[in-house]
């Protein structure tokens, strides 16, 4: 089945096969084509190119894209995307005046969602989750990583990535699972977090191993959290079940988790509010790729990630949501796209490449993902009729997508 995608206003992300990540001023280079055209064989961009150069082929379906932009779809690297309820009253009583910190001091936070993660059944748990999947690939996510650590429980922890196995299963985009146990410290072991975390590399990490249910391993490194000999702990224990680690560090203070995470050698390092010069002077010369969640300083109301002197210090930056229901109840992408411009004076470039092929790489898929390259996958954005892709950060707020393809079908 061949698929062609012709006169395309520009298409975006147009690479060749050997790159992986973009880091520093390349950041700002997005290669684009002009009246394109894509050809699509099942679900694999096979070419790509100048319209001019398109020769005579006979296909099964054509897409007339004139006067709008091809890209892409966003790789989203970072989501709790599977939560039970929501928090909705934690936000109203953020608005009166209590602290995010205050909250999760008084049992609500985490352990609130936890608690309602706990009562809830795993088919229901799918059915709450699989409507916000549909939702996010709708707003142009093409791949998707997805957290436990609202279980905090052996059953319940279980329970959410098997939920993540079966959406990765029923979905057709890529989804990568990352066990996150040491997200927060249940009640239970209060007194005693040595248990906790026991029970998370002796009970949890076993059984996890046994049915394959987790490609990363995952803590939130911060204080009132977990701290450094914790994060080492947990990291080295899922070294060990070769789970590579992507980690909470930096949201709201900066102790060195940064360096814990590059030493054990981390796919990403992920929220780095609070990011000091060591910390940027540690990733340079690692393969380990910052992420920024744009979403989450904008709902809480804290510092944004700074994005400038990542990418000045000629560091690669990876652009995702965090969606989940305490810190940031949105996975709209192009949000983050717009909100990393505002805020964070990211160029459009900039922030595209970070949500995409940085994207791809800060959840492991960059081989197959997060550019038009032949042999990638045919995960696609077709935008309506927009004057630039500078439009699409610009115009905030208004969905830009005409279509969605995954794996070269229009997804609806
Ligand atoms: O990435 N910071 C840690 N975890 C989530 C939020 C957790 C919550 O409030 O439910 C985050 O922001
Ligand atoms: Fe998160």
């Amino acid at each position: 089945m061949f698929t062609l995608i012709s006169n395309i206003k520009e298409l975006l992300q147009a690479r060749e096969s050997d790159k992986y990540k973009i880091s520093g001023a390349e950041m700002k280079q997005l290669p684009t084509i002009k009246n394109a055209y894509i050809l699509i064989e099942n679900d694999v961009i096979v070419d790509y190119g100048e319209m001019q150069h398109l020769k005579p082929i006979i296909v099964d379906k054509t897409i007339d894209a004139s006067n709008q932009i091809v890209m892409p779809t966003w790789c989203d690297s970072h989501t709790h995307i599977v939560y039970a309820g929501n928090r909705e009253q934690e936000f109203v009583d953020r608005i009166n005046g209590l602290s995010y910190e205050e909250i999760a001091n008084r049992g609500g936070g985490i352990l609130n969602s936890a608690n309602k993660l706990q009562e809830t059944s795993e088919q229901d748990l799918y059915l709450q989750s699989i409507e916000r999947v549909k939702n996010v690939i709708r707003l142009g996510t093409g791949a998707l990583e997805i957290k436990s650590g609202y279980g905090l429980t052996t059953d319940a922890e279980l329970k959410m990535l098997r939920v993540i196995k079966r959406i990765r299963t029923e979905f057709p985009i890529p989804v990568k699972a990352t066990f996150l146990g040491a997200h927060a410290l249940p009640a239970k072991y209060k007194h005693d977090k040595t248990a906790y975390l026991d029970l998370i590399i002796n009970e949890m990490l076993p059984k996890i191993e046994e049915e394959q249910l987790a490609d990363y391993i995952d803590i939130f490194c911060e204080k009132g959290y977990f701290d450094l000999e914790d994060t080492e702990k947990i990291l080295n224990a899922g070294q060990h079940y070769g789970l590579r680690p992507k980690i909470h560090v930096n949201q709201f203070n900066a102790f060195g988790g940064v360096a814990k995470g590059v030493a054990h050698n981390a796919l990403s390092v992920d929220h780095l509010e609070e990011l000091n010069i060591a910390d940027i002077n540690i990733l340079k010369g690692s393969s380990t790729m910052p992420v920024a969640l744009p979403s989450c300083s904008y709902f809480l109301s804290i510092p944004y990630t700074p994005a400038r002197q990542i990418i000045d210090a000629g560091l690669p930056l990876a652009l995702a949501t965090d969606y989940n229901p305490g810190s940031t109840p949105s996975g709209n992408m192009n949000f983050v796209l717009s909100t990393a411009c505002i805020k964070m004076k990211m160029t459009p470039e900039e922030a595209i490449n970070a949500a995409t092929l940085n994207g791809a790489y800060a959840m492991g898929i960059e081989k197959d993902y997060g550019s038009i390259t032949k042999g990638k996958k045919a995960n696609l954005i077709i935008t309506k009729g927009i004057p630039s892709y500078n439009y699409l950060p610009y115009a905030f707020g208004d969905n830009h997508i005409d279509k969605v393809l995954i794996n070269g079908k229009i997804y609806k």
